[in-house]
């Protein structure tokens, strides 16, 4: 994997320009794998999420703009992909995903990784990041192991007006429920700053598009790392957030961009004004 932006001394002096005279920095190879470590250093959160919520993204996209193929995004990824999607979980307080993305890709608790445990206790992470789950409906089973068996508590994000059975149901799995609405439905905001007030500010959102584009039109996005994978699907996927429509379109500003074998991974981070 090479990084494209921003141009070190060693892209530079690849393309045949007059370097910056900065040293290369010695994690990052040019060519072949990084490091998970390398990784975690160049997708470190921003000073910033030291003293509030900071809302990070990570999704995945076709050229033609799809974001999942036959219902799931792993045919769409690739093996770095999945390194990077490691790693973002990694550096996270709580990695926050809407219930149907849970149903759909049979999500499990994180494991806590040995990659990654040295710079988490110094942080004062715990071993590894809570799942929040979002539900109106909390037609979610309960049985599982991300409910039953995570090494720390599962959030169930809901609304006050959610089925009070399921609500206990989520509660009696050992899930802690976090009621972030007045109806069944979970205002975004409102869910962050709940994670917030639990001491979580490294927030990284896995979607799916209904939720992030929640997120988006709640204007709690602070930062979307996505990947645009060398494919074409054509088809009525759908992309990687939907909802409401925004009045005025949110700006970003390129942060980041990596590449391996087609593969693009940038990192965008919206724009202070
Ligand atoms: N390309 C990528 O990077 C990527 C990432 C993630 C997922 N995906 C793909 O996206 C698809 C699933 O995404 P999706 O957009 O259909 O669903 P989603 O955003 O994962 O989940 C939607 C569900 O979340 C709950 N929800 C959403 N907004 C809510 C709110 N304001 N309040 C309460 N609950 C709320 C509802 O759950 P209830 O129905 O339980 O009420 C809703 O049905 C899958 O095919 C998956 O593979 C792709």
């Amino acid at each position: 994997m090479r990084r494209l932006f921003p141009v070190t001394y060693e892209t530079a002096d690849h393309l045949g320009r007059e370097g910056t005279g900065e040293a290369p920095a010695a994690a990052e190879p040019r060519d072949g794998a990084w490091s998970l470590d390398a990784l975690a250093d160049a997708y470190a959160y921003p000073p910033q999420a030291a003293e509030a919520p900071w809302l990070r993204a990570n999704m995945v996209s076709t050229l033609d703009g799809a974001a999942q193929h036959d219902g799931r995004s792993q045919p769409i990824s690739n093996d770095t992909d999945m390194r990077i999607f490691g790693t973002l979980r990694g550096l996270a307080d709580v990695v926050v995903v809407g219930a149907q993305t849970v149903r759909q890709e049979g999500y499990r608790p994180a494991r806590a990784r040995e990659a990654f445990a040295a710079r988490r206790a110094a942080a004062g992470q715990g071993a590894a990041p809570s799942i929040a789950v979002i539900s109106a409906s909390l037609d979610l089973d309960f049985t599982l192991p991300l409910f039953t068996e995570p090494l720390v508590p599962t959030y169930v994000i809901t609304g006050s007006g959610a089925p009070a059975d399921r609500i206990g149901a989520a509660r009696g799995s050992g899930a802690e429920v976090l009621l972030a609405g007045e109806g069944a439905a979970v205002e975004a905001d409102r869910a962050v700053a709940a994670l917030a007030e639990r001491g979580h500010r490294r927030l990284l959102t896995e979607g799916g598009p209904r939720m992030l584009g929640q997120f988006v039109a709640g204007g709690v996005l602070d930062e979307l790392c996505l990947t645009v994978s060398p494919m074409l699907t054509a088809g009525d996927a759908q992309r990687i957030a939907g909802g409401s429509v925004l009045r005025v379109p949110e700006r970003f500003e390129l942060v980041s961009l990596l590449e391996e074998d087609g593969f693009l991974f940038t990192r965008y981070g919206r724009r202070r004004h």
